[in-house]
């Protein structure tokens, strides 16, 4: 039976094909057309997963569209009659949602009528639960969603056994942690769409000043929150997202009102210096939110008496509360799907047909993020030879495995940039080694250094490390696994000034925990690493420059060149300055 997942008309739009059980591919449409987060209909990310699977549009047996415009339906009534711009978009989205099937023909030139696939619609946060659960090792396990809305609500929490999952509770708009954390971080000055992290990053240089006046504006209520909504407007305007179009990264609209800065003080223009008290803000954003969201976890933990947490929706991506987890709530195994966002609905959708719908027993455990496109000897070759690398003054090598990475972790360790290009891209926002930049975790300067010649951000975001898992007890005060970057631990004191580069300020990191059986060759290549530095880390950012992270080797050739790193490694291949 194969089952294709589709998150379209939404942001981060994504497709993934599940065939008996097994995910086979999945994919952002983001990688295909580059645009950040794009919404729209993902018709290159649904053609690169059949194709993978070796199969056509005719072969695919049911649709799994993460979308139940009929959730919730006396709510969205309820604001649709007090908003008329939101009772129009919501039209919009049901009119686009209706033309899925239509989509997708004209995706292949095919007839609608003669797609055999059944469409089946799976609710938002259900989609986002079963992407974590079904993902995860665990035979039960408690649940929980949270992210700034879907199908109208924010969060949604249960329990599953098997192959089976139950829904305990869930809070509807206008209520939302997510929206709660955009609407600050618009606050703040950062306004751009998925913003947020940047925020989490600042909060780690400032102090918790404003909790009180935040414990204000986030409400604990039994087993949630509320959001005191003088401070918001989403409820009177609607949320003003633009999600329908392909080539445009979505745009929030203003979520705070004039209120907040008569409680908080006044806004910061997006130009405007970052002063402490903007810092002490972040810090009490996110220290609210910790014990909103921590609190919640508790609640979830006694109700359901279970030992293992999956993990879904924008909020899980929030790994420095994640990483509390092991400490402050009874849980003692947490699994965050690699793509918690939304574009891990596609995958949850397809799984949850499988399991809930069907009844399917548990076959699969995502283990590895390697879901995207891979390619060829032959392809990356003809992409070197595109771009004509030799005659601009670089060296290129063909080598063995063994005296690759041995060359490799040299230039690393000499403190050079390298680009690291292997296999089949990673699924979710996080470069884990297959599409990577690296650098040597020894080097203070490395961060400053980064920032200046590739990445070309805000210099108070951290930079995150991959370690041997093996080692991460040694380097780490938590050994917990973190195969996909969605934990920050602490580094032990007496580690911190060994790897300062991927160290944050309030001395955690956001790890990869990196095994032999995930990514054999990045797994060696840190081993090389530590052979030759006493150092089994290296320090890990994605490979892009302010662009979705590069998916053919043509890409990241371009990226290598334009922003001089100084070398790049294509599967084999090892390019230099000559
Ligand atoms: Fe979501």
């Amino acid at each position: 039976m194969n089952i294709l997942g589709i998150n379209a008309y939404h942001g981060n739009a994504s497709a993934a094909i599940v065939c008996d059980g097994q995910l086979i591919a999945a994919v952002e449409e983001e990688r295909f057309n580059r645009v950040k987060y794009a919404a729209g209909f993902p018709a290159a990310a649904i053609r690169y997963c059949l194709k993978e699977a070796g199969l056509t549009l005719a072969d695919v047996d049911h649709v799994a569209v993460p979308r139940n415009p009929y959730a919730r339906m006396g709510t969205k009534l309820f604001y649709a009659a007090r908003m008329p711009s939101f009772a129009r978009e919501r039209i919009k989205v049901l009119a686009k949602f209706t033309g899925i099937r239509e989509a997708l023909a004209g995706a292949f030139d095919a007839d609608p009528e003669q797609l055999k696939a059944v469409f089946h619609r799976v609710e938002h946060h259900i989609a986002h639960l079963a992407s974590s659960f079904y993902c995860s090792p665990f035979e039960e396990s408690a649940l929980l969603s949270a992210d700034g809305l879907g199908d109208f609500a924010s969060s949604m929490w249960g329990a599953g056994f098997g192959p089976r999952m139950s829904v305990h509770g869930s809070i509807a708009f206008p209520h939302s942690l997510g929206l709660y954390y955009s609407a600050i971080t618009q606050y703040l000055g950062f306004l751009k769409f998925g913003d947020e992290y940047k925020v989490m990053g600042l909060g780690a240089y400032g102090e918790p000043e404003f909790l009180e006046k935040f414990r204000e504006i986030v409400k604990s209520n039994g087993s949630g929150f509320k959001l005191a909504l003088k401070y918001f407007t989403h409820h009177r305007t609607g949320p003003e997202m633009s999600w329908a179009e392909a080539d445009k990264t979505p745009v929030l609209g203003k979520l705070f009102s004039e209120e907040l800065a008569k409680h908080l003080g006044p806004a910061r223009g997006p130009e405007e210096p970052i002063a402490q008290r903007h810092k002490n803000l972040a810090c009490s954003l996110q220290a609210r939110l910790e014990e909103v969201y921590l609190g919640m976890l508790r609640h979830l933990a006694r109700e359901t008496q279970m030992k293992s947490v999956c993990l879904a929706g924008g909020v899980a991506f929030n790994c420095v509360a994640n990483g509390k987890i092991l400490g402050e709530t009874p849980f003692e195994n947490v699994y965050v799907h690699p793509a918690a966002g939304d574009a891990g609905l596609a995958v949850g959708a397809a799984l949850y047909i499988w399991h809930q719908v069907f009844g399917k027993p548990r076959s699969f455990v995502m283990e590895h993020a390697y879901w995207g496109p891979g390619f060829s000897v032959d392809e990356t070759r003809k992409a070197i030879e595109a771009a004509k690398l030799s005659e601009a003054g670089y060296a290129v090598t063909q080598l063995e495995e063994e005296k690759l990475l041995e060359r490799t972790a040299r230039i690393i360790g000499e403190g050079k940039i390298l680009g690291w290009f292997q296999g089949r891209a990673e699924w979710g926002p996080r470069a884990l080694g297959n599409r990577s930049i690296v650098a040597d975790p020894r080097r203070a300067e490395m961060k400053e250094i980064l920032n200046k010649r590739i990445k070309h951000r805000e210099i108070f975001r951290p930079f995150a490390p991959s370690i041997l898992a093996e080692a991460s007890g040694e380097w780490f005060e938590k050994a917990h696994p973190s195969p996909f970057m969605t934990m920050a631990y602490a580094v032990k004191p007496d580690k911190r000034d060994k790897i300062p580069a991927p160290t944050h300020v309030d001395g955690t990191g956001r790890l990869q925990t990196v095994t032999k059986t995930a990514n054999p060759r990045y797994w060696k290549l840190i081993k090389e690493v530590d052979r030759q530095t006493g150092v089994p880390v290296v320090l890990n950012t994605s490979f892009n420059d302010n662009e979705p992270i590069v998916c053919k080797p043509q890409e990241a050739i371009d990226c290598f060149l334009r922003t001089q790193m100084d070398a790049l490694v294509l599967g084999h291949f090892l390019i230099t300055k000559s």
